[in-house]
């Protein structure tokens, strides 16, 4: 049993997917050997009840110089940023606003705010991508947010109106460094909206690649209240998202500076009446990853006895936790099709499937596709409609195996 990152309580496993390398770390075909491995593992704690990995992953080993992930791959999610960016604006200060986002990656969201004329600031590890951010013409901290460079940017820029993240708060363990960064740079007034991945949503998929080295966190409404009060601040709005297979945004302020919103106790009410958190909705994602984990492969050595040729679409971090829990490598996929040029020509990690560009896809198109970039279906099926056109088949896995 380990010790809840959050409060110290115990936290009790409830799924353990076997050993897992870095989800994000694509090998070159010279270095297959040398990759680091843990024990991907999840569970609750008991006291506070937030679900959370059983073992943190050093940070500096998942957010690397070369982090691969860019957000601005998705068209989809390129309309979602500019529409966060416009919603956000508009509950700004009228003069001369300040705003800072964590994990900024290529400047997805920050373009936006930058071309609105607002004076914006990103802070983002991994070199390379902020790296594509400058090039963007935006402002970029290289490091970890926490107190030390929260306290650096306030003497610098004065206090922060609004602090943005997305697909980043949950990837942080030490949640107290980023509540007291936050602490120091936010504004009396200000607020602090993050989203992530939903409790909810990777429940109610049965979502269970959503299980990685870097979603160390899986948020619901209850716990996350619980948290940012510790933490000395209040939950005072939640909203659903449809993007990466089910999010919540959270909008976090200083204690008694904004009313909650009806969403916040909509939201709890329904997590109660769900039980959410609770032991028994929690072992059915163990039990549904075990389904998958039962039929998939069995299909892939099927359509491999029958001579057909199967690819992989979208070299997400997801599926990291899919292929090496199901045991599929290059002989069940024979290459997997990713835009992102950072993992072209490069392995998947643990299972060493090669990664194409996706022109490759069509060259000659392949009998079956397994979708790994699930959450983006819909870009992805219209983007090549021409296999489907072709004969070809999609292969997916969330909520169960099934080929459309
Ligand atoms: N916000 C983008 C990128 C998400 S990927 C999007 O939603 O598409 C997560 C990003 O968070 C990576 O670029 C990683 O380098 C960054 N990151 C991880 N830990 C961080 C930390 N402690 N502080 C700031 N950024 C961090
Ligand atoms: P994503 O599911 O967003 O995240 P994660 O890696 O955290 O699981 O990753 C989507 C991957 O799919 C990313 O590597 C880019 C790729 N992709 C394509 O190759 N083509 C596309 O049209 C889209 C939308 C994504
Ligand atoms: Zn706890």
């Amino acid at each position: 049993m380990s010790g809840c990152r959050i409060c110290g309580g115990p936290v009790h496993e409830f799924a353990c997917f076997g050993p897992q390398p870095l989800s994000d770390a694509f090998v070159a075909p010279g270095d297959v050997g040398a990759e680091y491995f843990f024990r991907l593992a999840v569970g609750r704690c008991a006291r506070c009840r937030m679900v959370q990995l059983t073992e943190p992953v050093p940070r500096e080993k998942m957010f690397r110089h070369d982090y691969p992930y860019r957000s601005s791959q998705s068209a989809r999610m390129r309309r979602h940023f500019d529409r966060t960016c416009r919603a956000l604006l508009r509950d700004l200060p009228g003069t001369d606003p300040f705003v800072v986002e964590i994990g900024c990656n290529d400047g997805g969201l920050l373009t936006a705010v930058h071309a609105a004329g607002v004076r914006c600031l990103g802070v983002d590890p991994s070199v390379q991508a902020a790296g594509a951010a400058a090039v963007r013409g935006l402002r970029v901290v290289t490091e970890f947010f926490g107190e030390e460079t929260a306290a650096r940017v306030r003497a610098a820029e004065g206090p922060a109106d609004l602090i943005y993240s997305a697909n980043t708060i949950s990837h942080i363990d030490d949640l107290a460094s980023v509540f007291a960064g936050v602490d120091r740079l936010l504004a009396p007034a200000g607020r602090f909206v993050f989203e992530d991945p939903y409790l909810g949503d990777v429940l109610a998929r049965s979502a269970f690649d959503q299980v990685i080295d870097e979603h160390f966190y899986f948020f619901a409404v209850g716990s996350v209240r619980d948290a940012v009060r510790r933490f000395g601040f209040e939950l005072v709005d939640v909203e659903a998202l449809p993007v990466h297979g089910g999010e919540m945004r959270f909008t976090v302020a200083r204690p008694g500076r904004r009313r909650p919103s009806a969403a916040v106790g909509a939201a709890l009410a329904r997590e109660d009446a769900l039980g959410l958190a609770e032991p028994a909705s929690l072992r059915r994602l163990a039990a549904g990853a075990e389904r998958v984990r039962a039929e998939l492969p069995a299909l892939l050595r099927r359509l491999r006895a029958e001579g057909r040729v199967v690819a992989g679409y979208g070299a997400t971090a997801k599926s990291a936790t899919v292929t090496n829990y199901c045991g599929i490598g290059p002989d069940l996929v024979a290459f997997v099709c990713d835009s992102t040029p950072g993992k072209q020509g490069l392995l998947t990690p643990g299972t060493h499937i090669p990664v194409r560009p996706p022109e490759a896809f069509a060259d000659p198109y392949p009998d079956y596709a397994v979708l790994f970039a699930w959450n983006h279906a819909e870009e992805i099926m219209a983007k090549e409609r021409g296999f489907r056109e072709s004969g070809g088949r999609w292969i997916r896995y969330v909520p169960d195996v099934h080929v459309v």
